[in-house]
């Protein structure tokens, strides 16, 4: 069994100034800029944001999954001490899956419709992690049961239609894991399903994470979410990432104005009792690189300079920083 993270234990994936630009003769979008953070073995990042805020293509830039035609990506993505941006393609098809590996929203695009779970499953093992076909089926009714699909030689033989939404996402997390991963990349993999469903998904997500010791990062909108799953949070604003720390610290006292727009404007663990307040305005256009505080023009706390001076992260403690130039001037 792999180890819970530590303070003191070295960074299993390092993030910096990751930069991600679109440009199309018709338009571009500068959608990740200077992104920074890192992830410890055992770990569970998530990461919280708007629609349109930069965490899918943070999340497929960190799999080189973006298309390289129309994409620029600079900065550095790091595993271990491996710079993901230059690695060969080779070595990169050994990442994937085999080190790093992927759950997605909604799992019934993510199966092939004409092969069964069972088929799925052992494939991937076959073609990432070597498997022979005896020790492949062996290890996907292992995974079946891990993920508490009952009947799961039955499961095996059935195709993703015939599942259920929650079976189905459960068979998601099993593919995900078959090659047993480091990391696992989770892109908003509870949110298409019923708030009943959702929490089944989250503990089980979380009792796999603690049982084989994974790192994670795990994309939502909704901060119920990130704070039930979370050991540290990175809210996500235009691209950028506008604070981050430990859950506990970004939540009881939040040093970015619109982290603190956001938990006064939803309803999560903390906010009960209290009136709901929506933050006024509309996010930024990522049609070019930031200027100035993204923020800023839907901020109340914003002064001139916040509208003509690009924030740089305050460090307020390890792991932990704000991107506001505004710090202390609100409570
Ligand atoms: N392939 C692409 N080509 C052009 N623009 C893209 C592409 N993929 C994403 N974008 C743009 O990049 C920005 C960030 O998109 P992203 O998908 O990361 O948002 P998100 O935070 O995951 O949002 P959501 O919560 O809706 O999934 C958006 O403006 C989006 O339109
Ligand atoms: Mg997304």
């Amino acid at each position: 069994m792999r180890k819970k993270s530590s303070n003191a234990a070295p960074n299993l994936l390092t993030v910096s100034d990751l930069r991600v630009k679109f440009v199309t003769p018709d338009y571009s979008v500068h959608a990740v800029n200077n992104v920074s953070f890192s992830l410890k073995r055992g770990e569970v990042l998530s990461v919280l944001g708007e629609s349109g805020s930069g965490k899918s293509v943070t999340l497929s830039a960190i799999q080189r999954l973006l298309p390289e035609n129309i994409t620029s990506v600079d900065g550095s993505i790091k595993i271990n001490d491996e710079e993901i941006l230059s690695m060969s393609a080779k070595r990169l098809n050994r990442l994937r899956g085999k080190q790093i590996s992927m759950i997605f929203q909604e799992p019934a695009t993510s199966f092939d419709p004409v092969f069964s779970i069972g088929q799925q499953i052992t494939e991937c093992m076959r073609h990432h992690a070597g498997f022979s076909l005896r020790k492949a089926n062996k290890r996907a009714l292992e995974l079946l049961d891990l993920v508490r699909i009952p009947s799961a030689k039955d499961r095996l033989n059935n195709y993703p239609h015939e599942l259920s939404g929650g079976m189905r996402q459960r068979a998601m997390i099993a593919l995900a894991l078959s090659c047993d991963p480091m990391i696992l990349l989770a892109d908003e993999p509870t949110t298409a399903l019923d708030a009943t469903v959702q929490i089944q998904i989250l503990l089980l997500l979380k009792d796999i994470q603690q049982e084989l010791g994974l790192s994670i990062i795990f994309v939502t909108h909704d901060i119920g979410v990130a704070i039930e799953i979370g050991d540290r949070i990175a809210v996500m604003y235009g691209g950028q990432i506008v604070e981050t720390g430990s859950l506990s610290d970004v939540i009881k006292d939040p040093q970015h104005p619109y982290t603190k727009g956001l938990l006064s404007s939803t309803i999560h663990a903390n906010s009960s009792g209290k009136r709901l307040h929506a933050i006024p305005g509309s996010p930024p256009n990522l049609s070019t690189a930031p200027m100035n505080c993204s923020f800023s023009e839907r901020c109340q706390f914003a002064n001139e300079t916040c509208k003509t001076t690009i924030p740089e992260n305050v460090m307020l403690g390890p792991e932990r920083y704000s991107r506001c130039l505004r710090i202390g001037a609100w409570a």
